[in-house]
């Protein structure tokens, strides 16, 4: 079976069908920019316009970078425009797509989903931590494959601030800190931080710098949790929206 996945990110807006059998995209991914800023009315062109490269008319699955309650309500946009906040989401973007009906997910869980069915989670029970590491940081919590959706651990606080301003990757090109540093002390201090409040045995890095995972995974010391990139990489938020889409 295939849905169509989006994934709303603070650069892009990527979207393809996702083959839910296999866990991955159908067809190569559409990207557009996502535009500055980011209005609720400027994402929800560029959903269509990844939508409509495809000609896609079923089901869509949505991802967004703060808190979204029963698949529809907005309620947090810590890295877009905050007009988003209580915004019906699912209303905004089904009307713009012509009436196709749309979930929205929070862009971690999503990517979380993806992870504990097809990627680095598979098969492990317990507590299992996804944290994505981009702009921001995003979370996703299972407690023996189940998500605790909208954890938004990201904004724990370290050292008097925001955890996601001090240890996200955009904190590290900000800072202009090396890998090392950043991971040893910046991203060590904070998974310390999570593993004392949850004691997860798996955590899974996702976002953007899973795929350099060799440069700062070798770094981070006494965490006793085992600590993996993510798999599906770039892909996990797409296949995670059209998952929860389906249903998962
Ligand atoms: C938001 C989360 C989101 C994360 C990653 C955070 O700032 O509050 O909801 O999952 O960024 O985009």
């Amino acid at each position: 079976m295939q849905i169509f996945g989006v994934d709303i990110g603070g650069s892009g807006i990527k979207g393809a069908p996702v083959d839910l059998d296999k866990g991955d995209l159908a067809q190569e991914r559409h990207k557009v920019l996502t535009p500055h800023p980011a209005t609720p009315g400027g994402v929800a062109d560029g959903v269509k316009q990844v939508v409509d490269h495809f000609g896609w008319t079923g089901p869509v699955g949505v991802t967004f970078p703060g808190v979204v309650t029963d698949g529809a309500t907005i309620r947090t946009a810590a890295n877009v425009d905050k007009s988003w906040i209580d915004t019906d989401a699912r209303a905004l973007l089904g009307e713009r797509l012509g009436g196709l009906p749309v979930t929205v997910v929070n862009d971690a869980d999503a990517a979380g989903v993806a992870e504990m069915h097809f990627g680095a989670g598979r098969g492990r029970t317990g507590t299992v931590i996804l944290l994505t590491l981009g702009t921001g940081i995003g979370s996703a919590v299972f407690a023996d494959g189940v998500l605790v959706p909208n954890t938004e651990l990201g904004h724990l606080e370290l050292d008097g601030h925001d955890a996601e301003k001090r240890a996200s990757s955009k904190a590290r090109e900000d800072h202009d800190l090396s890998w090392e540093h950043w991971a040893a002390h910046r991203l060590r201090k904070y998974l310390a931080h999570v593993e004392m409040l949850f004691s997860p045995e798996l955590f899974i890095i996702g976002g953007g710098v899973s795929r350099k995972s060799h440069k700062f995974l070798p770094h981070i010391e006494g965490i006793q949790a085992e600590i993996v990139p993510a798999q599906l990489q770039n892909n996990a938020g797409i296949v995670g929206a059209a998952m929860r889409a389906a249903g998962h």
